[in-house]
């Protein structure tokens, strides 16, 4: 093992993990429609920002969720609404 070369400040994991029906999770509440807005925006605003889909993170009953790490920020109901405050949050 080596430790890996990155020019990343901060991580940010988007559940989009889908479950079968009547199950709640993040792609049922539009986490995959979130993602490509959400790491747009992140992607114009900051260069040593990395934004990645994740599979569950185990809060599907108030998904959709992001984490912000390493600040081990747990977010929840995060909708395209957010993105503004998502990207105070990472500054
Ligand atoms: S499906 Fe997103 S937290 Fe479980």
């Amino acid at each position: 093992m080596i430790l890996a070369d990155h020019p990343y400040r901060k991580l940010v994991l988007v559940c989009t993990n889908n479950r079968e029906p009547g199950i709640n999770c993040c792609a049922g509440r539009g986490a995959v429609e979130l993602f490509e807005p959400l790491k747009a925006a992140v992607k114009a605003q900051f260069t040593d920002v990395r934004v990645v889909r994740s599979s569950c993170l185990n809060n599907c009953d108030t998904g959709i969720s992001v984490v912000i790490m390493p600040d081990n920020l747990w977010l929840g109901e995060v909708t395209l609404d957010d993105i503004p405050e998502l990207l105070a949050q990472l500054a």
